[in-house]
């Protein structure tokens, strides 16, 4: 058609021709209690943006996570209930996938590290670290509470961090300053069971013996070019101050269990410990999605194939179990694929934490459902990620956000062009008739915008992406001021039908860029637009909408948002 030469789509592409294989591996929450802004703007959201980006864009993406059910997180909040880890798990995990399917977080497999498939995956990771020499079984001294009577792995003990001196550290990590421990490295240790100073007894376990990938870790982190400054920094640090032999086993009995041929004196009472079990879940979640499939080798595509590729999305606490500790599981178990990137996310603060009792900000995720569309909570969400630096984040910002950006200049945009389409050409779309340069330059800046937002997520810079999208809106927006077909409609239907056909083009354009970050309003135009097949069967492209094409009837699209009484007043 030669329209379509016009106004029709740019064609470009932003990434490379032919489906790539893209795996987005997200951090899998403990099953100890609910979620909230924190997590999801630290890993789930971006994960989704980056997924519904490439599956657009004609990629094959496998998108996985699940619950992460194991170790003391889950044995100490089962313990406070006096249930069983199980029963904390099996109430937490379908609130997660609630989350999943109400904010429209589009996982392949969101399944939990309870599985027989997750055991076997384990088993067969610590067989392959054995065999190739980087396991070994040594007798250590490990905190005993003499009063409880039991060993106090991980978080059964707490105490002064010897890095930072932060008081309120736990025996696996200091949240204040990120330190990876041992339960043995806390300066004036304290049982959490009892309150007693525990004694040190001996018992064994199996070490990874990471110096000997030191090495070949150090070249490979070095090669990462691309990283995004605050992982590889905190990686390369990591690795250059020398890494140590760390015990991959505890005296608990709620884990992985150790496989027959690979054990240890006095094995039923000890697990495989909780963090390297839980990030073979990305593996073995990939497999039992190509069970689950009917293809169980389909997960191969994403592991073995070295163009494969792979995103780990993570918080930045879990910087040195993604960054390094599971880059040596791989390494030293076998060949398959290490991560691509670990654009792990700094850390999002509230400061309308305290002031938002009614709307439930610092609650969980379905508290903030209950208040915000999906789209709307995505969106404001998303132009804060906190991709490069710690962000705080208040109401007022959130419903800013949503009320001048999103509902102002996105939604308004397309129900104004709607209502003009529908009250001028009886809701059908408008001959292109002839076009002037401000009308071609329109579609060449949505085209340009288009191209850029794909570069910025794949670059996984997705907050610069959304204010792409954004300021393509502005633009239409700016385009109609000029063009005035609310005042041209009264003496030149023709240019007014331009002004429209182009606008419309312009708003299809701005559907692919905003879908990532608003998926379900995307769908919704998209179907108002009556363009055949689905948003992703288009390709991250604009698409053509031709003249003729009966429009959907348009209903507003975003309800503005007010800010609470009690956030007003306090802020
Ligand atoms: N459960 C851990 C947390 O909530 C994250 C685990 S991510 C993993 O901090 F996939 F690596 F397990
Ligand atoms: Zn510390």
């Amino acid at each position: 058609m030669e329209e379509r030469a016009e106004t029709g789509s740019s064609g470009t592409r932003a990434g490379r021709p032919g489906a790539r294989h893209i795996l987005v591996a997200v951090a899998w929450p403990y099953a100890n209690g609910s979620l909230h802004l924190g997590h999801l703007a630290g890993a789930y959201l971006p994960a989704d943006i980056f997924a519904r980006y490439h599956r657009i864009a004609g990629d094959r993406v496998l998108m996985v996570s699940g619950s992460d059910g194991h170790g003391t997180p889950i044995t100490v909040r089962a313990e406070q209930e006096s249930t069983t880890p199980r029963e904390v798990v099996e109430r937490f995990h379908p609130e997660f996938l609630r989350y999943w399917d109400e904010l429209g977080i589009s996982f392949d497999l969101f399944t939990t590290t309870l599985t027989e498939n997750h055991a076997a995956t384990t088993q067969e990771i610590l067989r392959g670290l054995h065999r190739n020499g980087f396991l070994e079984a040594r007798t250590t001294l490990q905190p005993f509470d003499p009063v409880a009577k039991r060993f106090l792995p991980d978080r059964y003990v707490e105490g002064t961090c010897p890095r930072c001196g932060s008081e309120g550290a736990r025996g696996d990590q200091c949240d204040a300053c990120g330190a990876t421990l041992d339960p043995t490295d806390l300066v004036d240790p304290r049982s959490k069971l009892t309150g007693a100073t525990p004694e040190q007894r001996e018992t064994e376990h199996f070490f990874f013996l990471l110096p000997k990938l030191g090495e070949r870790m150090l070249a490979w982190l070095e090669s990462r070019e691309e990283w995004r400054p605050h992982v590889i920094n905190w990686a390369l640090g990591f690795v250059r101050e020398g890494l140590q032999d760390r015990a991959i086993t505890r005296d608990i009995d709620w884990g992985v269990p150790l496989p027959d041929d690979v054990t240890l004196d006095g094995a039923e009472g000890k697990r495989v410990y909780v963090w390297f079990d839980a990030v073979i879940g990305y593996l073995s979640a990939s497999r039992e999605w190509a069970q689950r499939t009917g293809d169980p080798e389909a997960w191969r595509a994403w592991w073995e194939d070295p163009a494969a590729e792979s995103y780990y999305f993570i918080g930045k606490d879990n910087v040195p179990f993604h960054a390094v500790f599971w880059p040596a599981q791989l390494m030293g178990s076998g060949d398959l694929n290490l991560p691509t990137d670990v654009p792990a996310n700094q850390y999002v603060t509230f400061k309308g934490a305290k002031a938002s009792k009614s709307r439930g900000v610092g609650r969980s995720l379905l508290d903030y459902l209950a208040v915000y569309q999906p789209d709307a909570l995505r969106y404001a969400v998303a132009a804060h990620l906190p991709e490069q630096s710690d962000v705080d984040l208040t109401e007022e910002d959130m419903v800013r956000r949503i009320n001048d950006e999103l509902a102002a200049a996105w939604g308004n945009l397309v129900n104004r062009v709607f209502a003009m389409t529908a009250k001028t050409f009886d809701g059908i779309v408008p001959e292109a008739g002839e076009l002037g340069d401000t009308d071609r330059a329109l579609l060449a800046i949505i085209d340009r915008t288009l191209a850029d937002a794909g570069g910025a997520i794949e670059a996984v810079e997705l907050r610069r992406a959304l204010r792409l999208a954004l300021t393509g809106a502005q633009e239409v927006n700016a385009y109609l001021n000029d063009m005035e077909p609310w005042r041209t409609a009264k003496t030149d239907l023709a240019r007014t039908g331009t002004t429209l056909h182009i606008a419309l083009q312009a708003i299809a354009g701005l559907v692919v860029a905003f879908a990532p970050f608003t998926p379900f309003s995307s769908a919704t135009i998209h179907g108002w637009l009556g363009l055949d097949g689905t948003l992703e069967e288009g390709g991250w492209q604009r698409p053509e909408v031709p003249a003729g094409t009966r429009l959907g009837e348009a209903t507003p699209l975003f309800a503005r948002v007010e800010l609470a009484e009690d956030d007003a007043a306090e802020g």
